[in-house]
């Protein structure tokens, strides 16, 4: 089981395959929380200190017993103003002006299956394959009421949280803070590991000692941003990609976050992940109630690698839906990069004719297909199709495109508008600015109110408009600026704008994917920048980033890799010179990369050679042979590209009776020396076959001597060997 409540001990206990996390109602109802960590079946209450501690001050309740503080004790759900002075989970003003929250336990249940969130991606798993644990819990003066949700997922070993908060008192409150997810630790030295970057350079991999003070990361932005991925790990310091103890934190949401790691005076850490505050204060009158989106949780003693493949399996399997989520993709054709706006429904339909040509099997049309856009400052808005500019219909487009033999795939930004729009003109108040000041404009674009229900609706409505135009497989679903001016023109209490706006945007999100389910959708932001577990929900894969560069690929790629599956990656072979480093990479190596990913292209194939492309026709073969070892084999990292003289990972299938090995050579030197790469994952005794030289290995020399790597001349080389374990 699961779930299990000692009701002589007060503790509740949650099992998964390989963790234990367990918590205590103790003699005040406070729930403090025990531990979580590797299997364990006994009461963990004896971690618990009581000292006198000078200036941490005691609850009313303990009397005159001064060992006991809220400021020392390990909280499932800190609270701000109970003495507890580290960050609060949550912090509340209530109707007097006061900010104090005294949670006590009340009751609880659990449930088979995994809870749902009305409105909020969450995990989600049949009754067989999870559990839940509600835990109520109540401040007695004010009657606000929080429910603590935590699923447990025993295979994957996962646990989510959330919360819901309900005011049942009389008077109006006001949210000033909500995280979802707290995990406090008594002792121990953890590194924190984040994921950091900018447009175009997403999710740089960062690894630091916690220290004393507070570490936070987040994004004020209205999307999870380039900046921070809302995902972050606590490791032991010695811990490495396949042993040591480490702890994910990954959050099911889109908007703004913030992630902390606090090193308090008694040396123990404190780990939240949840809501921005910033902007954030939001209404609760009598009666209502709200639900803070989830954390994903994970536990593994193996180390950096289990905790990625533990991870990438519950998004995979738990998160993303529909029709693609386990499937391999289509291998696409982008027209950004081949044309950028410069395209016409001729030029769309011989780009069509060419990718058919090599085996590519849908041809996306980007940006500029609508509206007035023939550049990027007018049009967003105005979601009807450009005939003139196209020469054609968008039906006829679409017929053409299939009759070559690709499907065919469309770009959109719902959430924008340009002032140089028919949609601004009629309607300046739906975009989001503050009256009597000037907005702050980015891509010269302003972003549209998602926080009213009559916007999303108009937008979705002038959407499936041109979705109904023909059979679209596939949607490219665009943000490409960041949200400021926060303030709707309907609003009274402006601290709601942000997340209702998530709201609004995964309301249109999930009314798209029913109404189109056959339909793949791609999630982007200027590439990756609202790349997160809560799109993944609605969107099984999220182009990666901006920068097609095969080499920053190979960083950008492996920082994503920690948090997120490899079917999520949206990842292309483009051009060279790549049009945002100006490198020129072999189009062996740009393949190697992209097939890190949903694989596909983004150039001008009328511009290549036909050497060219009879090489591209053997990438998409080999991509092919290789696409489900990729999407459905667990991933290892057997480099760090960042430190490392090559990027290296590889597939293993879940027998690992196969291997997929990809290495790109990041540095050349005169006599070089030899890079020896070591696999992971193998059979230690079984014996291995390199399908291309047919040599013979054991998996423990793979794993343990490695393979040494070509000493070829040349920049950024790349391999790929296949192993196949031989018979007998
Ligand atoms: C963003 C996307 C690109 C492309 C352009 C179109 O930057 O990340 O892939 O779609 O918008 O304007």
């Amino acid at each position: 089981m699961g779930i299990i409540y000692d009701q002589k001990k007060r503790t509740f206990t949650l099992h998964t395959a390989a963790s234990t996390y367990q918590m205590q109602i103790d003699r005040y109802g406070f729930l403090l929380h025990l531990y979580y960590g590797r299997t364990e079946k006994g009461c963990m209450d004896y971690l618990l200190t009581y000292r006198d501690r000078g200036f941490s001050g005691n609850p009313y309740d303990a009397g005159r017993d001064r060992t006991y503080s809220m400021d020392a004790l390990p909280q499932e759900f800190p609270c701000r103003g109970n003495g507890d002075y580290r960050s609060a989970a949550l912090a509340v003003l209530n109707e007097d002006g006061s900010e104090s929250c005294d949670l006590r336990y009340l009751s609880h249940e659990i449930k088979k299956g995994k809870y749902s969130l009305p409105g909020l991606p969450a995990v989600y798993a049949s009754e067989e394959e999870a559990e839940t644990l509600e835990i109520l819990m109540e401040d007695s003066a004010s009657s606000l009421r929080v429910i603590l949700y935590y699923g447990v997922l025993p295979e994957h070993d996962i646990i989510t949280r959330s919360v819901k908060i309900i005011n049942a008192g009389q008077g109006k409150m006001y949210l000033e803070k909500v995280q979802s997810a707290c995990l406090d630790f008594v002792s121990g030295e953890y590194d924190v590991l984040t994921f950091y970057g900018r447009h175009a350079m997403e999710r740089n991999f960062q690894r630091t000692p916690v220290v004393h003070g507070n570490m936070t990361i987040g994004s004020r932005r209205g999307t999870s941003s380039h900046q921070y991925s809302p995902f972050m790990i606590l490791a032991e310091r010695d811990a490495t990609e396949t042993c040591g103890d480490c702890y994910a934190m990954n959050f099911v949401y889109s908007g703004g976050f913030k992630g902390e790691v606090e090193k308090d005076q008694f040396h123990q850490i404190r780990a939240l992940l949840g809501l921005q505050d910033e902007l954030f204060h939001y209404p609760l009158e009598s009666g209502e109630c709200f639900y803070a989106p989830e954390v994903i949780l994970s536990y593994t003693e193996q180390g950096l690698g289990k905790l990625s493949q533990n991870l990438h399996a519950c998004i995979r399997r738990h998160v993303c839906r529909g029709k693609y989520k386990e499937a391999v993709r289509p291998i696409l054709l982008n027209s950004w990069e081949a044309s950028y706006f410069d395209f016409t429904g001729e030029s769309i339909c011989r780009l069509a004719e060419h990718a058919a040509e090599v085996g590519i099997e849908m041809l996306v049309m980007d940006d500029g297909w609508f509206g007035k856009r023939d550049d990027d400052n007018s049009g967003l808005g105005d979601w009807n199709v450009n005939e003139e500019k196209l020469g054609m219909n968008l039906g006829e487009l679409i017929r053409r495109v299939h009759n070559t033999g690709l499907k065919f795939g469309i770009w959109i930004e719902p959430e924008m508008v340009n002032e140089d729009s028919d949609l601004y003109r009629s309607h300046p108040d739906w975009a989001i600015s503050i009256p009597g000041r000037k907005p702050v404009r980015a891509r010269n674009q302003l972003v549209l109110d998602f926080s009213r229900r009559d916007v999303v609706d108009y937008i979705y409505g002038e959407i499936c408009k041109v979705l109904d135009q023909g059979k679209i497989e596939y949607i490219k679903w665009d943000i490409n600026r960041s949200i400021s001016d926060v303030y709707s023109s309907v609003k009274k209490d402006q601290g709601t704008v942000l997340y209702d706006y998530v709201l609004g945007v995964y309301d249109f999100l999930e009314r798209l994917g029913k109404r189109y389910p056959d339909t793949l959708i791609e999630g982007c932001s200027g590439g990756g920048g609202r790349f997160d577990a809560g799109m993944l929900y609605y969107t099984p894969q999220i182009w990666c980033s901006d920068n097609t560069d095969a080499l920053d690929r190979v960083r950008i790629q492996y920082g994503t890799s920690f948090g997120f599956p490899i079917s999520a990656v949206g990842s292309h072979v483009s051009a060279v010179p790549n049009h945002q480093t100006g490198r020129l990479v072999s189009l062996h190596t740009r393949g190697v990369v992209a097939m890190a990913g949903t694989f596909g292209y983004e150039l001008d194939l009328a511009q290549m050679t036909s050497k060219e492309k009879e090489e591209i026709r053997r990438q998409i073969k080999d991509y092919r042979r290789y696409a489900s070892l990729i999407q459905d084999g667990l991933y290892y990292r057997l480099s760090n590209p960042n430190t490392d003289p090559a990027g290296a990972w590889a597939f293993v299938s879940k027998d690992r009776r196969e291997a997929l090995l990809n290495v790109v050579m990041l540095e050349v030197h005169g006599n070089m020396i030899t890079n020896y790469v070591k696999m992971q994952g193998l059979k230690p005794n079984a014996v291995y076959r390199d399908e291309e030289s047919g040599r013979c290995y054991t998996g423990n020399a793979l794993m343990k001597a490695g393979i040494p790597m070509p000493a070829e001349l040349g920049e950024y080389l790349a391999y790929q060997m296949h192993f196949v374990e031989a018979e007998g």
